[in-house]
């Protein structure tokens, strides 16, 4: 908990997860230029819009990276070792998980995720279609340091990170979270992820400013929930989605823009916007295989293999711990 997280569960009696999500409002609204994390986005509704994204047609990953994992997975399971520990960082939609799970001889599986009602609802529903599997679910902050149940003590590790989710990270944050992986899974562990490719910039643009504004409304969702969890009283419907390619910088940028000057309280602390002011609320890079290659090395780990679709819009990569 950081040091504003702490003081506000004192003042406001929040249990902490609610306090860290305070903390952290608070401290990125208060930067110049604003920013939110994007690993807000996901209360009950922001999953909901997330999983209508997945699904949208200008989206491509999720449905490529399901691509390639469907034909793929043989060759991905003829690296596992039998009885390895699946340990998945995030928890959500178990689409992708149920094809490794059904592909390779897992002794335990391990999802590691903030939110402890993905966890269970994730947990129940694979207990229920793989009653042999032991599943042992960790609510933890990934981004983090966590530590591993002690029932996978002994198994081979292979971490699974699908989704480019990783893409949120800023490049020294992915450095880091490769690194703690690597050091949290142990030296002989395996990783497949799941890295989203550098591509014509209209297909980008398309992706993350669908016609039928479902991106929209999940970015915006990020304040309806500090309303909510916070007591904000942000007016919604005066800020709008924008989500643009930083060539540069190689990412996909979200930001919430003022749509006048206005005012809002949080927390008994005032957030003043100027017109047109934007909250950067997330960035997603966009990798070559190159890029990725040499940030996997820099972090521990080796990529093993590398698996494309065949107009190369989005990668699979089976990493091997390094050193
Ligand atoms: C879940 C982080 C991979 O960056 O594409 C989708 C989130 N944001 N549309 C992405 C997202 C807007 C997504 N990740």
């Amino acid at each position: 908990m950081n040091v504003h997280a702490a003081a506000l569960a004192k003042t406001h009696q929040f249990d902490e997860p609610t306090s860290a999500f305070a903390g952290d409002v608070i401290d990125d609204l208060s930067q110049f230029p604003k920013r939110l994390s994007p690993k807000y986005f996901y209360d009950a509704a922001g999953s909901e819009l997330f999983e209508q994204i997945t699904v949208l047609p200008e989206y491509y990953p999720t449905r490529t990276e399901l691509g390639i994992l469907r034909s793929r997975g043989e060759e991905i399971a003829s690296i596992i070792p039998k009885g390895a520990a699946l340990v998945e960082f995030g928890a959500g939609a178990t689409t992708k998980v149920r094809l490794l799970l059904e592909r390779c001889d897992f002794g335990a599986y391990v999802p590691v995720d903030i939110s402890g009602d993905f966890l269970s609802a994730q947990a129940s529903a694979l207990r229920k279609d793989f009653p042999e599997l032991a599943v042992h679910p960790v609510a933890a902050d990934f981004t983090a340091p966590f530590a591993l149940p002690d029932e996978i003590e002994g198994m081979p590790k292979v971490g699974f990170f699908p989704g480019s989710t990783l893409g949120n990270f800023e490049p020294d944050e992915a450095r880091a979270f490769l690194r703690s992986a690597r050091d949290i899974l142990g030296k002989d562990a395996l990783m497949i992820i799941g890295v989203d490719l550098e591509k014509n910039e209209r297909v980008l643009y398309d992706a993350y400013n669908d016609a039928a504004g479902v991106t929209a409304k999940f970015n915006l969702n990020v304040l309806v929930r500090i309303n909510r969890e916070l007591g904000g009283n942000f007016d919604v419907s005066a800020f709008m989605h924008r989500s643009l390619y930083n060539r540069e910088r190689h990412r996909i940028e979200m930001h919430l823009i003022s749509k006048k000057a206005q005012t809002v309280r949080i927390l008994g602390r005032n957030f003043s916007f100027r017109p047109g002011e934007s909250i950067h609320t997330e960035s997603s890079y966009k990798y070559s295989l190159d890029r990725f290659t040499a940030l996997a090395r820099a972090s521990g780990w080796s990529v093993q293999e590398s698996r494309t679709d065949s107009e190369a819009m989005f990668s699979v990569h089976a990493l091997a711990a390094s050193d």
